[in-house]
């Protein structure tokens, strides 16, 4: 998007905000749902799994969850759910469906936007269908208080793109070196193209938190060395379990087929830190709802 282009979106968002009353405050002052993207520069290293089981665990504390699929063509937090939506994303943007109806509600009471292939250039949307997808993610800040997203994996433009509109980015990685790396160059570019300063690293499949803590201490030697303006917290560490990977072979969340294995048990301690660690100010620029960012790059 050229200068141009981006100040032209901003005046549309302007004049469409203007023509239903809104200020160009309204996000700031309502409760506004807190937006954490989910990430890894390697695929298959339990993004999915984390956010489905996150997002069961955080509706049972109470909180309103909302989860976006925005893998793009792997669309896999639906199976996990043992859902078979009809609509997805696709028909957001294309302004066929509005988010509501697009949205299903699991059984745990989980707010899911599908993903679905077709939107791969996500990041490319032409400026009516950024408008239209906008304006659609705002009917989400009554409907949760919290949002995951499940970005998908590598540094892809779709997935860098997410990344950069959510409040804060959890990163993870396992044990092995292609994972560690990739995660590397994850906050890496996330950092050099979005100025995004801080990640909260989820460590898996890992035998113990000993072995976590050792992937934590690599990565931050290598940021502290080279990155030096990038904070990366602990954020927690889930063990190798073969319940995860039965539930998952069953179209489950291991939280609903063994609520006390290891990794249930671990994933509802990173749910609970995760979310009773206030969100800093100013986490990843001046963000302060999912897509906004994209209308505030340019005043
Ligand atoms: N804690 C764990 N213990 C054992 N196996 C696990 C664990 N976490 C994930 N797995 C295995 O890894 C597989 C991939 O997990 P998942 O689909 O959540 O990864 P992903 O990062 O979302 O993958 P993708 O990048 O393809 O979207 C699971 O199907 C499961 O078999
Ligand atoms: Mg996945």
């Amino acid at each position: 998007m050229t200068l141009d282009q981006a100040k032209g979106l901003r005046n549309i968002v302007k004049d469409h905000k203007a023509a239903r009353g809104e200020s160009q405050m309204t996000s700031h002052k309502k409760n506004l749902p807190r937006v954490i993207a989910v990430t890894s520069g390697k695929g298959g290293v339990g993004k999915t799994n984390l956010v489905g089981n996150m997002a069961v665990a955080l509706t049972r504390t109470g909180k309103r969850v909302a989860v976006i699929d925005a893998d793009v063509g792997l669309a896999n937090i639906d199976i996990i759910f043992n859902l078979r939506p009809q609509y997805n994303i696709r028909h957001v943007i294309q302004s066929e469906k509005t988010l509501k109806q697009v949205m299903v509600t699991s059984v745990h009471g989980v707010k899911i936007l599908p993903g679905g292939s077709g939107f791969s250039d996500l990041a490319h949307l032409s400026d009516g269908e950024k408008l239209t997808l906008l304006s659609e993610f705002e009917t989400l800040i009554d409907m949760a208080d919290i949002i995951l997203v499940d970005t998908g994996a590598g540094i892809s433009a779709n997935v860098l793109y997410f990344n950069s509109a959510c409040d804060e980015v959890v990163v993870i990685a396992t044990r092995e070196p292609t994972s560690i790396t990739d995660a590397y160059a994850m906050m890496k570019v996330m950092s050099q193209e979005y100025g995004t300063k801080y990640f909260k690293l989820i460590v898996n499949m890992v035998e113990s938190e000993k072995e976590a803590k050792k992937v934590y201490a690599s990565l931050s030697a290598a940021l502290d060395k080279f990155l030096k303006n990038v904070v990366l917290e602990y954020g927690g560490y889930i063990p190798m379990d073969r319940q995860l990977q039965l539930a998952v072979q069953k179209r489950s969340l291991v939280m609903d087929t063994s609520p006390d294995s290891v990794s249930s048990k671990a994933i509802h301690k990173i749910a609970q830190d995760l979310v009773n660690h206030p969100l800093r100010e100013n986490t990843n620029g001046n963000l302060t709802f999912f897509m906004n960012k994209v209308f505030q790059a340019v005043s």
